[in-house]
């Protein structure tokens, strides 16, 4: 028996769906939860779980042929149709389990000399700041961070920033193509270039990229190597994720773990990288196409970036606060990030801030601190918006996707006026 996607009887594609209020019905999220942080882990439509449990199913009624002898031989397919998504190449492309994932395979894998000097973006995702400050500890590397300018308001300016950053001892940039507590659309095309010019590497952390932007890996033509979650926008099952690298690097770039076939090939050492369930790769695909029914990927990106432009206008507008990026979407994909009113920021007398990060409890057991405004729109208001901070100051980061409409964001802006004005 096959365990490919196709190996189950079929119904995607299907008829077209309709995005917005309806839409909802798809997802099994609480009916009374405002949902405005897809852009953190996803949230996965009830067929692709309902699809998932039948393949598990499936998968166990030989576990050996289900995960080894026909789920090696399915992810390599089901990798080439994801990379036809990404516009990779799909020699070059494989799944790995998320963005951290592939960000350490990279960093733990490029020739690198004691003293060379590794940038990351100010405004990066800590997990991958931490990555390089291992990755310096073990390999006597230097990371060091670029200062985004905040506002921004043109994409020269960032393009700036990068070159001004540059050294004589600076041999990797570790470029964000989203930025993700201030959820900018970076212009990497053209950091790429002028690195490159510098002599300096570019590898991306697209970790949001894949089905926000178009044809996501080519987009970073000319990085050595680029990672991005499948399980955010394209909405899969969490734990799949997809590396890609450049023409002549599929034999430096190794799993961030070794298994059986070392130096066979890139596909081979990413397609399997020890036992695990592979659901989520085999049925990354089903999610692309599923995703694809809301009248096409073009028109979900076409919606979803409309809503979010309109609604960060409206935000800055009703909260009487002064953009962080331009208004007019040049820099935004599905997400915005929105500085909260001055009474809610800690140098105005609002709460102190505090980070979403496990620390231990009392018990010994890790508890993720809640931000207290985060805390009352959860509690008092039933939205789930992340609650950012950057710089001392505190911003909501929403996000938008098929299954939103546009009162929502109405409603979060009650939401915190309310909270604001207490
Ligand atoms: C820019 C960026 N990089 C890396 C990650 C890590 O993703 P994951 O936790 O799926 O590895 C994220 C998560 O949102 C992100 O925003």
């Amino acid at each position: 028996m096959a365990f490919s996607p196709t190996s189950l009887e079929s119904d995607w594609p299907g008829p077209p769906l309709e995005p917005g209020r309806q839409a909802r019905s798809l997802w099994a999220m609480d009916p009374e939860l405002t949902f405005l942080n897809h852009g953190s882990f996803g949230a996965v439509p009830t067929p692709l779980l309902e699809r998932a449990a039948s393949f598990r199913t499936a998968i166990e009624r030989n576990p050996v042929e289900g995960v080894w002898r026909a789920g090696i031989p399915g992810t390599r397919d089901a990798a080439i149709e994801v990379a036809d998504f990404l516009g990779a190449d799909g020699a070059r492309a494989a799944f790995i389990s998320n963005a951290t994932a592939g960000m350490n395979a990279m960093l733990q894998s490029l020739p690198m000399e004691p003293g060379d000097e590794v940038l990351h973006v100010d405004q990066g995702y800590n997990a991958v700041w931490q990555t390089l400050v291992q990755t310096g500890r073990r390999r006597d590397i230097v990371p060091r961070k670029v200062e985004l300018p905040l506002p921004v308001r043109t994409t020269a300016e960032v393009v700036s920033a990068f070159t001004a950053a540059f050294t004589d001892r600076t041999r990797l940039l570790v470029l964000d193509q989203i930025t993700s507590p201030t959820a900018l659309v970076l212009p990497i095309r053209e950091i790429i270039d002028a690195a490159t010019e510098a002599g300096i590497r570019t590898i991306v952390d697209g970790a949001h990229a894949p089905g926000m932007i178009d044809r996501a890996a080519a987009a970073a033509e000319g990085a050595v190597a680029w990672t991005g979650n499948l399980h955010k926008w394209p909405c899969a099952l969490r734990g799949a994720a997809v590396i890609t690298v450049a023409e002549g690097f599929e034999s430096i770039i190794k799993p961030p773990v070794i298994s059986h076939h070392l130096d066979q090939s890139f596909a081979a050492e990413f397609d399997w990288q020890g036992t695990h369930d592979p659901t989520p790769w085999l049925l990354a695909p089903d999610a692309i196409r599923f995703m694809d029914r809301f009248g096409g990927w073009d028109s979900v990106r076409r919606r979803n970036h409309r809503m979010t432009v309109d609604a960060h206008v409206m935000l800055c507008d009703r909260l009487g606060v002064e953009p962080i990026c331009p208004l007019d979407g040049s820099m935004t994909g599905f997400m915005a990030t929105v500085e909260l009113p001055a009474s809610l920021q800690p140098e105005h007398g609002g709460p102190p801030l505090s980070s979403s990060n496990a620390v231990p409890g009392p018990d010994g057991r890790p508890t993720i601190g809640l931000d207290p405004v985060h805390r009352r729109l959860l509690e008092d208001h039933r939205i789930e918006v992340p609650v950012v901070t950057h710089d001392q100051k505190r911003f909501v980061r929403f996000s938008v996707h098929v299954h939103n409409h546009d009162e929502e964001y109405e409603r979060l802006a009650d939401a915190i006026l309310e909270i604001a004005s207490a």
